[in-house]
């Protein structure tokens, strides 16, 4: 499902289920050797989905590590982006000639948690949200904010190392299109990115093209 929100150049995998087969590397192991069995079974299918994209790529498999801020540590030459929710994993992939930066996001197609919205959207943003959901009715929009919000926070966080808080990030959402565009407060940064809403989720996409697409960098960078 993924693959209709990214660009052919980015390899991805999603997995509705967890195989029962799924194995990590010892190094991963590793990592989430405290963790509950729904974290740790997130973790390996989001593990299995990003070997399997980067299968596609043509790379062997090998141990996808974990930064100090939680960022997945690609293989030398490849960037990119894994996401789990409930009832879904996924990840995206790319060479890193082809992508500067992907940020993948997944959320259940519902209500948010109270008082998030409040948090993550300043007044302006969430009237456009609320007149989204008038007009058009069936998709949870201020879910769908967020979701944007998180794939543009993982994007950022690969391009810069920064975190970005989410009433920096101003998001216009194109509900017929399936396409956004973010704005970063602040730098001027413009991130463009695609989304989907189909069997109860919601996915969103940022890839920030690399040197060989006609990538001239991030615009306002
Ligand atoms: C990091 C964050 C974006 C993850 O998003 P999420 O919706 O909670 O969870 P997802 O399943 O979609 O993504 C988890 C994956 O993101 C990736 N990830 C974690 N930290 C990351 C970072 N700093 N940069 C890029 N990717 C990151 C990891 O691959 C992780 O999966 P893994 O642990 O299995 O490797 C989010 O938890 C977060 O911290 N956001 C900070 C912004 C914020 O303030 N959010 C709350 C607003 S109310």
């Amino acid at each position: 499902m993924i693959e209709r929100i990214l660009p052919r150049h980015v390899a991805c995998a999603d997995a509705f289920e967890d195989p029962p087969d799924a194995r990590l590397f010892p190094e991963e192991e590793t990592i989430v050797a405290g963790a509950v069995t729904r974290g740790r079974l997130e973790f390996t299918t989001g593990r299995v989905c990003a070997r399997s994209a980067l299968a596609m790529l043509g790379r062997e498999p090998e141990p996808i590590l974990r930064g100090a801020a939680g960022q997945p540590l690609w293989p030398a030459g490849t960037i990119g982006s894994i996401t789990h929710c409930r009832g879904y994993r996924g990840a995206a992939v790319a060479e890193t000639r082809h992508a500067r930066s992907i940020g993948v996001d997944a959320e259940p197609d519902e209500p948010m948690p109270t008082g998030t919205f409040e948090k993550i959207s300043p007044a302006g943003e969430r009237r456009e949200i609320r007149r989204l959901g008038a007009e058009h009715p069936g998709v949870h929009w201020d879910r769908l904010l967020f979701c944007v919000k998180e794939s543009v926070y993982k994007a950022w966080f690969q391009l810069t190392g920064a975190a970005v808080p989410f009433t920096d990030v101003g998001a216009v959402i194109d509900p017929v299109a399936g396409g956004f565009v973010a704005r970063l407060r602040g730098s001027g940064t413009v991130l463009p990115g695609r989304w989907l809403a189909e069997r109860g989720l919601l996915l969103t996409a940022v890839v920030v093209p690399g040197s060989t697409n006609g990538a001239r960098g991030v615009a306002g960078e």
